[in-house]
Order: structure tokens, then C-alpha cells, then sequence
């Protein structure tokens, strides 16, 4: 449950980088496997792919939960209003169900992120986002939220995963009621699936090094959408309800940390 008292899937399925010509049967195969949460955003070029994907499935609109973002070329008030529009446009919906400022890019816009802030509250009030939140917020841009604005984020959409525990960013957001949203769940697939401890786990386990990898997310409260485009994939990454972590294994997944991003370091990408 999100602070204001919404429920959102704990599990769903990010569409980062899957073409516009595969996204709507991308998402077919996730809801045709279970998912029940799609996240997608301005920038990801795919929307109205997305919004035909949920369309097709015959699911009532109100089962699926879905995000999207701001795009960083839109944070100016005027700008972000039309770019909310034209993303309830794409997707063909009347409302979302969260809808995230994507980055802070205190390197542009003389740093100002709470007019853009102040004016997704608009799209809350108005009933046309039933959450809001950000993404690659760092305490201190949530800080300045805190105190120029009325609205605490529903969720922090950050970069997670086992080498990137983001143990600061975490304790803040579950002090102030802010929930977690591990993007990059898997590193991005590669080194990390590969890394040994994982892999004992996964065998001890008889699940792949994915799905421990989601399940030590799942554990640790976070909400998670793995990106694949793969069937096979999409189908295994969800079948993570019917086994549980021990807590020495949750922490040795944990200890792997680096502390090393596959993305952008919020506090100086200007988009
Ligand atoms: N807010 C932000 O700034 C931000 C940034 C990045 C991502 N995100 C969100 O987070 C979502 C997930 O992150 P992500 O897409 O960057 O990375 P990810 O989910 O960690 O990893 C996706 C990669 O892992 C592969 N993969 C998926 N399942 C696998 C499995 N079971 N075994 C082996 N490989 C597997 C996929 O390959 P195939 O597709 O080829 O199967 C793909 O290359 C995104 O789609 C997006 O919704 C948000």
C-alpha cells in the first residue's frame, strides 16, 4: 500500500528499451503470464504501444496498474502539463495510476524540480494521476520536496539491484513513508546472473540466478518490473512466488554490493 493508501502490484514489467513494434505483445505476454503492472514512460517511445498491449488483453482497465513518467525535455509547468495530456493520449486512458517526475536534473532548469513537482500535484488533485511520485531522487532533492511542497512522493523509482543496494536512499524514503521501486532490478542481466554466491543460492534454491535475484528484491520490500522481451523470461521471472529466501541468504545477496550504478549518477545527469 502507498502512502496515500492506493495498493500497487508489488511485481510487474518494465518496458525500457523494448522497440515500439514489439511492445504490444510484449506486454500481451506479461498480463497473458500474470502481471498485472506495467512501467513505462514518455522517453521509452513506446505509450501507445503499451496502452494497445493492455487494450488487447480484454482486462478492465482498472486490474492493470500502470505507470509512466515525465520526459526531462518537459519539466517546465506549461510544458509538463501538455506532455501529461499527450501521455494519457498515447496510452488511450483517462486516468494513470502513477505518473513520476523521471529525473531531478539539478543541472538544468536552474535547478528547480519543485515547480515541476507543484505541478504533478495538479494531475493528483484532478483525479487524472492517482499517485505521484519521482524517480532518481536522491535525499536531499526529496528533502527540498519535503519542505517547499504539500505532496510526499508515493514512490522513489531508483536503480537497485545486489551491486547497488542504495542503503542511504532506502532508510530515507522508509522514514518518510516514500516506497521503493528497484529499476535495473537485474543489473541488466549479465555479470550479476553469473556472479557465484547468486548462483549456489539459485542451485541450493532449484530457481535460476534471476529469479533468486527478484526474490531477494521481493524480500526486502522493493517493488520490482524486470524488462524482457523474451516469453520464456517474462514467464520465469514471475514464477518467484513459490519459493522464500532465508535470511542469511537475503543478506548474503546483500553483502555483494559495489556500490556500482549501470546508469546515470542523478546528482550531475542533465538528461
Ligand atoms: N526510472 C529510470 O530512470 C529507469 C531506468 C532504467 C530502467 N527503468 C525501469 O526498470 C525496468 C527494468 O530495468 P531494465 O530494463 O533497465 O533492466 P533489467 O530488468 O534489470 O534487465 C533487463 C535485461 O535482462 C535480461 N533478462 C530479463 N530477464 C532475464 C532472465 N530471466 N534471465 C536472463 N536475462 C534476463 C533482458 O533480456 P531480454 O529482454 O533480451 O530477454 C534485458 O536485457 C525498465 O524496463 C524500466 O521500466 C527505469
Amino acid at each position: 500500500m502507498l502512502n496515500n493508501g492506493q495498493l500497487i502490484p508489488q511485481f510487474g514489467f518494465g518496458v525500457f528499451l523494448v522497440e515500439p513494434a514489439d511492445a504490444a505483445a510484449a506486454v500481451t505476454t506479461a498480463l497473458q503470464a500474470g502481471y498485472r503492472h506495467i512501467d513505462t514512460a514518455e522517453m521509452y517511445g513506446n505509450e501507445k504501444e503499451v496502452g494497445e498491449g493492455i487494450a488487447r488483453s480484454g482486462l478492465d482497465r482498472g486490474d492493470v496498474f500502470v505507470t509512466s513518467k515525465l520526459g526531462n525535455a518537459s519539466h517546465r509547468p506549461e510544458d509538463a502539463r501538455k506532455a501529461f495530456d499527450a501521455t494519457l493520449d498515447a496510452l488511450g486512458f483517462g486516468y494513470i495510476d502513477l505518473f513520476l517526475i523521471h529525473w531531478p536534473l539539478p543541472t538544468r532548469y536552474d535547478g528547480d524540480f519543485v515547480s515541476t513537482w507543484l505541478t504533478l500535484e495538479e494531475f493528483y488533485r484532478d483525479g487524472r494521476a492517482r499517485s505521484i511520485g519521482v524517480s532518481n531522487f536522491q535525499p536531499h532533492h526529496l528533502r527540498r520536496l519535503h519542505e517547499e511542497s504539500e505532496i510526499t512522493p508515493a514512490v522513489n523509482q531508483i536503480e537497485v539491484h545486489p551491486y547497488l543496494t542504495q542503503d542511504g536512499v532506502r532508510a530515507f524514503c522508509a522514514e518518510h513513508q516514500i516506497a521503493i521501486e528497484a529499476w535495473s532490478p537485474l543489473a541488466r542481466g549479465g555479470e550479476l546472473l553469473a556472479d557465484p554466491t547468486v548462483d549456489e543460492i539459485a542451485r541450493r534454491a532449484g530457481k535460476t540466478p534471476a529469479q533468486v535475484v527478484l526474490r531477494w528484491h521481493i524480500e526486502r520490500g522493493d517493488i520490482v518490473f524486470p524488462k524482457s522481451v523474451t516469453p520464456e523470461r517474462v514467464r520465469e521471472n514471475i514464477a518467484i512466488f513459490d519459493f522464500e529466501l532465508s535470511g542469511a541468504d537475503v543478506e548474503a545477496i546483500s553483502a555483494l554490493n559495489r556500490d556500482e550504478r549501470t546508469g546515470p549518477d542523478p546528482d550531475n545527469f542533465g538528461g
